[in-house]
């Protein structure tokens, strides 16, 4: 499968190396919204084709899927444009800045007939399958807590997009996206209600701290911020253990892949699984298996944000719509 990459910020330069090591894929085209800096990424990182503007790249006849690496606000519009042209889609997190707008990029994607995914590398990692078929093989005894913090330490530069609220800005969207989201993958589903408070900075929410209640009894809390040193971990809970992971998000540079399990008498078991987790997610997409549950899931995972938001801009309690069954 042939990708065209649109934008050239951070996450692009890991994610085109990804893309441009995994097996069937290549990359043809780049573009960003001026022709020298598409060119400069083309030739740094051996791209063939440097595009100004993203529908130019979108029409190209040597593109067959679109990586969509743009601020929050933008990822709806352009998802959309990339389907209407027949391309598959690997957008960036957060999905949307709204459910609605998910469900339009979903709406979208199916009427065209192409795949879609959120490029959520860590639910691909084959750690994160291997914990949640512990998990639901009854490892935990009857599943009772959830708890999820993922920060990092500003500073920002002056133009930074997660500062900026019309782009999508705020820890919310941005690592509420892992931290939520880790909940509704571990619970399994989306949560009945919410509550959240958040600090604000020029409009954008830079700490985010919540409780979420599921059904069958279980709760989460869950943290996100950029006022605090880096954390991405989770620990699920339950009646006979308890499922840890230090690095959910990305396993640390210098360590294996790892997780814990404590018992309830003490006995603490560590795993560890190899695996490169962006890699696995581009075969996913291009491969032949349904994206139906990592679809539901990003849905399911944009309408928790937006019950979180709704709630701590209202400082009371939000339930959400009950989830559709599934297909
Ligand atoms: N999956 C992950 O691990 C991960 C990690 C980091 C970020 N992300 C996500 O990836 C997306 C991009 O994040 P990033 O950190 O790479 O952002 P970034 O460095 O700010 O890059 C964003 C790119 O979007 C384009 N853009 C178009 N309009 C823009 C505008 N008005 N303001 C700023 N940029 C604009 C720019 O490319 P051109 O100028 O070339 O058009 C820019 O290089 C976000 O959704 C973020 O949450 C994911």
């Amino acid at each position: 499968m042939r990708f065209g990459v649109i934008g050239t910020g951070r996450i692009t330069r890991r994610l085109v190396a990804d893309l441009q090591s995994t097996d069937g894929v290549t990359v043809s085209a780049i573009a960003s919204r001026t022709a020298e800096r598409a060119r400069w990424f083309a030739s740094q990182y051996g791209i063939a084709a440097s595009v100004e503007g993203y529908q130019a790249l979108i029409d190209r006849e040597d593109v067959d899927a679109v990586y969509i690496a743009l601020p929050p606000s933008m990822h709806t519009q352009w998802c959309v444009k990339a389907a209407e042209a027949g391309k598959h889609v690997l957008c960036e997190k957060p999905l949307a800045t709204s459910l609605e707008q998910g469900d339009q990029m979903a709406r979208a994607c199916d009427q065209a007939s192409v795949r879609w995914l959120d490029a959520t590398g860590w639910l691909h990692h084959g750690r994160t399958i291997k914990m949640l078929d512990l998990v639901n093989a009854g490892l935990l005894g009857t599943p009772t807590h959830f708890t999820a913090s993922v920060s990092f330490y500003r500073p920002f530069q002056s133009d930074e997009h997660r500062l900026d609220a019309s782009l999508g800005g705020g820890c919310l969207l941005d690592l509420g996206w892992y931290a939520a989201g880790a909940a509704c993958r571990f619970v399994g589903e989306a949560p009945q209600r919410v509550f959240a408070d958040w600090q604000l900075e020029n409009g954008v929410p830079i700490r985010t701290t919540a409780i979420l209640w599921f059904n069958n009894n279980v709760t989460a809390s869950v943290s996100c911020g950029y006022d605090t040193a880096t954390r991405k971990w989770f620990e699920f809970a339950g009646s006979e253990a308890s499922i840890i992971c230090d690095d959910f998000t990305r396993p640390w540079a210098d360590r294996p892949p790892r997780f814990w399990v404590h018992q309830a008498h003490g006995e603490v078991q560590s795993h560890e699984v190899a695996d490169r987790q962006e890699q696995r997610m581009i075969r996913t997409l291009v491969g032949e298996e349904s994206l139906a549950d990592y679809n539901r899931h990003a849905l399911a995972t944009q309408g928790t944000l937006d019950a979180l938001a709704a709630s701590a801009a209202s400082g009371r309690p939000v339930s959400l719509a009950p989830s559709p069954s599934p297909e």
